[in-house]
């Protein structure tokens, strides 16, 4: 049956780990001019792989590095044989375009259609998509999984909201697939609307393609009598169905280790960590055949923890942060989903807000913009949230308590906005 989940044992899944590294190495070495090149200057060759810790002598790959192979200079197969092509959503940069060949579209389907059944998504399932569909991989790799596991698809893509809530209501999803953000938006459209979410047929909700807390979550299912369950992914890698968080556990996300290594490092040394600690993913592909990818670091900040819901696979902590959205403010680090705990926590605020950081003299100032829930708000609200931020995160935050809807909705990620210099 489609979407299985593997029920293999430690052992048994690093043997096979290890047969498909030495395969993906050799691939790599043998028809991407960068991999020869970047092993050949680190003195290592894919024979030299006597054990999965040697993968740690080989060099990382970085996002510059598929950006100087565009478009198709990371492709380890003729163009010919690639079936799809998908880009990253680089928000500033240059995007970087990645490949698959027919099986790897296969392998995905496959590997989405085992997510959604770990979140409690079933075959039968009307499974409503609201991530893009387009060169951003939500839209069709969650269209393909879900097909693959015998649902029925509604391919609605992100926008027109109004729209969307009409096709929840007339056509009774149980799963829905979308951004945390966007389905907030959802959920107030519901409102405006006058449509309880608790009177449709949603169950499960598939939330992913940016951070979002637990307390974000706690939020979302109050509001919508839905379980949120967490799925994590990058174009780069595959797309969504990298790692997924059970439904059962809703205990951080279960990489699906069979297909792909997961490393976590010091961003700062590239030392490895041991497991339990935090630092910078890094991820290897073990059956990609287009693009394959060998020690990717994705940026995004977490830790790795031993399974639970499927013992063999590790778990991935959820990623709440990534080294490039780190606000560096007075010398203190600070991330959004710092910031959103905190107006979570504060009564009357909604959990759509921005923040901006600026430098108008020498010092740098933290704006929290957030809406309010409601438009006649207690004065209080701003000087309680920077309360908060000040004792929670340790750093002063300006906060300005704007009315309901005044912030722009993201209809597909949200976006990352700091005009922070480098320095
Ligand atoms: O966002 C793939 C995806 C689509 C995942 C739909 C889940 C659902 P990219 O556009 O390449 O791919 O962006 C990848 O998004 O490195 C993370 O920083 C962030 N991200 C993705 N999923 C999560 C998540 C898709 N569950 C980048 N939690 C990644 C936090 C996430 N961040």
């Amino acid at each position: 049956m489609s979407g299985q989940i593997p029920t293999l044992g430690r052992a048994e899944l690093e043997a096979l780990q290890l047969e498909r590294l030495r395969t993906t190495l050799r691939a790599a070495y043998d028809g991407v001019p960068h991999y020869r090149r970047s092993f050949d200057a680190a003195g290592v060759h894919p024979d030299d792989l006597g054990s999965l810790a040697d993968l740690a002598r080989f060099p990382f790959t970085t996002k510059a590095d598929l950006r100087e192979g565009y478009p198709f200079g990371m492709f380890a197969v003729p163009r010919e044989r690639v079936a799809r092509l998908h880009a990253s959503s680089g928000t500033t940069d240059q995007p970087t375009v990645v490949g698959y060949t027919q099986a790897d579209v296969d392998t995905w389907a496959e590997l989405m259609a085992r997510s959604i059944r770990a979140a409690g998504g079933r075959p039968g399932d009307v499974v409503h998509v609201a991530y893009g569909y387009g060169l951003f991989t939500g839209g069709l790799g969650a269209h393909y999984g879900a097909e693959r596991l015998g649902c029925t698809v509604v391919p609605v893509s992100g926008g027109m909201t109004e729209r969307q809530v009409r096709l929840i209501v007339d056509l009774g999803p149980r799963v829905i697939m979308v951004t945390p953000s966007y389905f907030l938006a959802i959920l107030d459209e519901m409102d405006r609307q006058g449509v309880d979410p608790r009177s449709t047929a949603l169950e499960v909700g598939i939330f992913g393609a940016e951070p979002w807390t637990d307390e974000m979550r706690r939020v979302v299912e109050a509001r919508s009598g839905i379980r949120a369950v967490d799925i994590y992914g990058l174009s780069e890698v595959m797309g969504p169905g990298v790692s997924q968080e059970s439904g059962e556990t809703q205990d951080g996300l279960h990489v699906w280790e069979d297909h792909f290594l997961p490393e976590v490092v010091d961003p700062v040394t590239l030392e490895l960590v041991p497991d339990g600690e935090r630092g910078e993913l890094v991820f290897t592909s073990l059956t990609k055949q287009a693009m394959p990818v060998v020690r990717y670091r994705t940026r995004d900040l977490t830790r790795l923890l031993p399974g639970t819901a499927y013992p063999a696979f590790r778990r991935m902590e959820k990623v709440t942060g990534r080294t490039d959205d780190m606000m560096i403010v007075r010398g203190v680090n600070v991330f959004p989903s710092q910031v959103e705990e905190q107006i979570l926590a504060v009564e009357g605020l909604a959990p759509h807000y921005l923040c901006v950081l600026s430098r108008p003299a020498s010092l740098d100032e933290l704006t929290v913009r957030v809406e309010a829930v409601d438009e006649a708000h207690d004065a209080g609200l701003g000087s309680r949230l920077e309360e908060r931020i000040k004792q929670r995160i340790g750093v002063t935050a300006r906060v300005e308590v704007v009315a309901p809807y005044a912030l722009e909705r993201s209809l597909g990620k949200a976006k990352r906005i700091s005009d922070q210099r480098p320095r």
